[in-house]
């Protein structure tokens, strides 16, 4: 029997939010979504990530009423959503009766694949999600259940497959190990994917990685080589740099190995044609930036993602402390081995790069600790890959009058997030749905007004169908 590898396009999410921060109006690819419908995707990814901001907060679009219309013209394909665990689609930790509302209400409108990761890694933060999923399932619906992939020398291909096991016995469907700097080498993609298997996980594997440093394609060839059955992709004109690679040209090259693919060469071809124009028109207005588009090696050398790079520069310029760049890039790794080898994902890049400049900037180690730094040594992220540096852990604990960190999942025993009927009651009369309550919850600020731009759109037209009459 010939190998199958399948494709989810990512052109509409992760290509979208990688290239030009989600910033692509709904109306800019609603005509092809009837034909990529033909395709033979395994899934379109379509939701989820920053789409939900960047709808209400430049597109003035419902993100949920996006969602019904692409089920609406896709309705042959499995559509796929991001979702951060217990965190939804940010960095708080949401109640369990929320995160089963949003799974309830991402189902309804018509997702079907839930690709749930935590960004430690603390499978406790993606357990209600999963639960959610299975009990609002669908026979379409597919929970799959995501690995952050990061390097340390205890991210060994042993602890993967272990993960991996974890996942399976978890109940997920099928599982994916997303390397969101695109760092994963063909080595290291060959090591985790034999490994996983030999150890005995039978589920679907996927591998989302990004071209950020240039290695993507010969990651996803080794992989395929090494078994994986999913593989994310973008349709050409959108792939590469920091998005993913493309979707036409490893479809050539499996087809050409007697791979099947499921894919329809000349609908992928006319989904590649219909956003040529999409493409130029967001870097004729700037919103494309070119510089994403390009190759660059960096990550691999510093071992941090791009986007932590230039985060990094961005602060210390504004500092004028430009000087002290090496100093705090060699930094990075010194605090990132005190915190246990987190994956260098958002938010804790940015918390690990940020304690690295103050620690160079105050001149000594730890001095100063960030907030964010102080609550991590606390517990309230979760469980770390491996046990931080002690003394720093008693030191924070001490001030902050514990005994030792929380040991339990925050939701249990330091409930601080939202509240479904009390954000409803806040949003009063702007509610016109469930769907609603849930935009305020994870952006109250955006979901508020763009839910009054629709009321007083709304009333005006009623002015108007008077004035008419
Ligand atoms: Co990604």
């Amino acid at each position: 029997m010939a190998q199958k590898v399948q494709f989810t396009e990512t052109v509409v999410r992760d290509a979208n939010q990688s290239l030009m921060a989600t910033r692509m109006a709904f109306s800019d690819f609603a005509d092809i979504l009837s034909t990529m419908d033909k395709a033979g995707y395994y899934s379109v990814e379509c939701w989820g990530g920053a789409t939900f901001d960047s709808c209400l907060r430049y597109l003035n679009e419902d993100p949920w009423e996006r969602l019904r219309n692409i089920r609406k013209a896709m309705p042959n394909t499995r559509l796929q959503m991001l979702l951060r665990g217990q965190n939804l689609l940010g960095y708080k930790h949401y109640h369990d009766d929320v995160v089963e509302k949003f799974v309830e209400l991402s189902i309804k409108n018509g997702i079907d694949v839930l690709r749930i990761f935590d960004a430690l890694n603390d499978f406790r933060n993606i357990k209600t999600a999963l639960e959610a999923t299975k009990k609002y399932a669908t026979d379409k619906t597919v929970a799959s259940g995501c690995i952050s992939y990061t390097q340390s020398p205890v991210h060994t291909p042993a602890k993967y497959a272990e993960m991996c096991k974890e996942l399976q016995s978890m109940g997920f469907d099928t599982i994916c190990l997303k390397d969101m700097a695109g760092t994963m080498s063909p080595a290291e993609a060959e090591a985790l994917f034999k490994g996983i298997k030999d150890a005995g996980v039978t589920l679907p594997l996927i591998l989302h990685t990004h071209c950020t440093t240039g290695m993507a394609y010969m990651t996803v060839m080794k992989a395929v080589e090494s078994g994986v059955d999913i593989i994310d992709t973008a349709t050409s004109c959108f792939s590469g740099g920091t998005a993913q690679p493309a979707t036409e040209s490893i479809y050539y090259a499996l087809t050409q190995m007697g791979i099947e693919t499921g894919l329809n060469e000349k609908v992928i071809n006319q989904v590649n044609d219909f956003f040529k124009p999409v493409k130029q028109k967001y870097i004729d207005n700037k919103t494309l930036n070119p510089k994403s588009m390009a190759t660059d090696a960096q990550a691999l050398v510093y071992k941090v993602p791009g986007g932590m790079l230039s985060n990094m520069i961005a602060n210390l310029t504004d500092m004028h402390a430009m000087d002290k760049f090496d100093a705090a890039l060699a930094e990075i790794p010194a605090v990132r081995a005190d915190m246990g080898y987190p994956p260098l994902v958002t938010p804790l890049s940015q918390m690990v790069g940020n304690q690295a400049v103050t620690n160079v900037l105050v001149g000594a180690r730890y001095k100063n600790i960030s907030k964010e730094i102080k609550s991590y040594l606390k517990g309230e992220y979760g469980i770390t890959p491996a046990p931080v540096d002690a003394e720093l852990q008693k030191r924070v604990l001490a001030e902050a009058g514990m005994e030792k960190p929380i040991d339990c999942r925050v939701e249990d025993c330091k409930r601080t997030g939202e509240d479904f009927k009390a954000a409803k009651e806040a949003l009063g009369d702007l509610a016109r749905s469930e769907e609603d309550v849930m935009s305020y919850i994870c952006f109250p600020d955006q979901a508020k007004k763009y839910l009054e731009g629709v009321k007083a759109a709304e009333e005006n037209k009623v002015t108007y169908t008077i004035t008419e009459a």
